[in-house]
């Protein structure tokens, strides 16, 4: 590590992030990451990946509330394809630049405060009952000779489906609507760099979705449900908010909920099966579950990183930020922050503060929080009842580490019984 001397900011060196999460080890990966990036201090420069990286809770706070640190991370995406003809990316930027997740100020609030409209309360409350009819059909369709694939069976095909369900798509139309999506998130997560073959693929998967929500949206203005968009589209005009706004906070949700809570899912799902202490404690006493649910999600955030571009030249800490330099902020390192967690590399489901960064943090906090909570309160309670014996199957876990910012399973075996 050296500090540069004319703007005496740290600059640190190493192995790529993607490149050690791709050969980190899968079982001990969350606490090996945290450990690798926190080695390199509470905020550096990282010229490998042309950002700078936050470790440190109270610094994280202040740079996800400073208004010169922009959600906006257009020019991040710009810069990462320098070859790129930006023509080919206009569908991609038409539809990102007006979501919640990528505006600040007035344009965040008006636009966050009618996507809750889409995905209110009651919309939650009255699906969520179908929720374990959801799981165990999925568990009974999926089992062979008492085993699953936790991530091909349950974990990739639970957060769609509800998904799905909340916006009422169409059975015949949800494979194209996941493949979609699907491409959207990848790319969201940020790369060390793309292809133009990347840019050109996630165009056409924000052209499909667009078109694809245009065609809906039609339809429900038409005959008003009880779905997504008929909540978003009972007060639209109340907030001055035009169609294809709407649309592009449809496929916010889609591209924020679906693989977020998949990882998370199986982020869960590995460390449980690796405590047998966890596990027990919460065979023992189920009202321990979302405890156990909030604890590992601390340790092994679906969202690695959470990044951000300043629109100004400004400081995080001493580091001194350029205007439009990127900022990456490390939730396995600010979710261990020893000042706020006690012990903060062990498992316990008992300790007071339950409030880490995986779900953000500030005005940008998770709009699907409520939602990944229940379904993963479900999900995790029928699994520790139904099959209290279940145990990682000696096949292979396999991970995927398809961004920066994500880390997924490609298959985690498991024997139910
Ligand atoms: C366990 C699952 C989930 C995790 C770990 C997660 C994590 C996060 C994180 C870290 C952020 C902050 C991003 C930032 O500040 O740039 C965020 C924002 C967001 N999440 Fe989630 N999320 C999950 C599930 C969901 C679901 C199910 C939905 C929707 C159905 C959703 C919708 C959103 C939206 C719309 C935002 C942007 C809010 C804004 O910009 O104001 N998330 N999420």
């Amino acid at each position: 590590m050296k500090t540069d001397n004319i703007e005496n900011r740290i600059q640190a060196d190493g192995v790529g992030f993607h490149e050690f999460k791709r050969n980190s080890n899968v079982l001990t990966f969350h606490d090996d990451f945290a450990k690798y990036v926190k080695s390199f201090g509470d905020v550096f420069y990282w010229p490998k990946g042309n950002f700078h990286v936050v470790t440190n809770a109270l610094l994280a706070k202040k740079a996800l509330t400073n208004p010169l640190i922009s959600c906006n991370r257009s020019s991040f995406f710009i810069s990462r394809m320098p070859n790129m003809d930006l023509s080919l990316l206009s569908d991609f930027f038409g539809v990102v630049s007006k979501m919640t997740v990528m505006s600040d100020g007035d344009a965040h609030n008006k636009r966050r405060s009618i996507a809750t409209f889409g995905l209110n309360d009651e919309l939650i409350d009255n699906y969520s009952k179908q929720i374990p009819i959801i799981i165990k059909k999925l568990i009974l369709d999926a089992v062979s000779d008492g085993k699953i694939d936790f991530a091909k069976d349950i974990s990739s095909r639970l957060p769609s489906i509800i998904l799905a369900d909340l916006f009422s798509i169409p059975q015949e139309d949800r494979d194209k609507f996941y493949e979609w999506s699907g491409i959207m998130t990848g790319f969201f997560g940020g790369g060390t760099g793309y292809e133009n073959s990347d840019g050109i693929k996630v165009n056409s998967a924000a052209k499909e979705l667009k078109n694809y929500f245009e065609n809906l949206l039609k339809a429900r203005k038409e005959n008003l449900g009880s779905d997504f968009f008929s909540g978003m589209l009972r007060v639209a005009a109340k907030h001055d908010l035009d169609d294809d706004e709407l649309i592009s906070q449809a496929i916010m949700m889609l591209v924020a909920g679906q693989v977020t809570t998949t990882d998370q899912m199986n982020n869960i799902m590995l460390q449980l099966l690796q405590s047998q202490k966890t596990f027990s404690e919460v065979k023992e006493d189920n009202n321990l579950i979302p405890n156990m649910i909030e604890e590992l999600k601390r340790l092994d955030p679906a969202v690695t990183f959470i990044f951000r571009v300043a629109k100004d030249d400004t400081y995080i800490g001493n580091q001194k930020i350029h205007k439009g330099e990127t900022v990456f902020i490390s939730t396995h390192t600010i979710n261990r922050d020893p000042s706020l967690f006690k012990n903060p590399n062990n498992i316990d489901i008992n300790r007071k503060n339950m409030n880490h960064y995986s779900y953000g943090y500030g005005a940008h906090y998770c709009m699907g929080a409520k939602l990944a909570r229940i379904e993963m309160n479900i999900l995790f309670t029928i699994l520790i009842n139904e099959y209290p014996h279940m145990k990682l199957s000696a096949e292979r876990v396999e991970r995927n580490h398809y961004s920066l910012s994500f880390s997924g399973f490609n298959s985690l075996p498991i024997v139910l019984s």
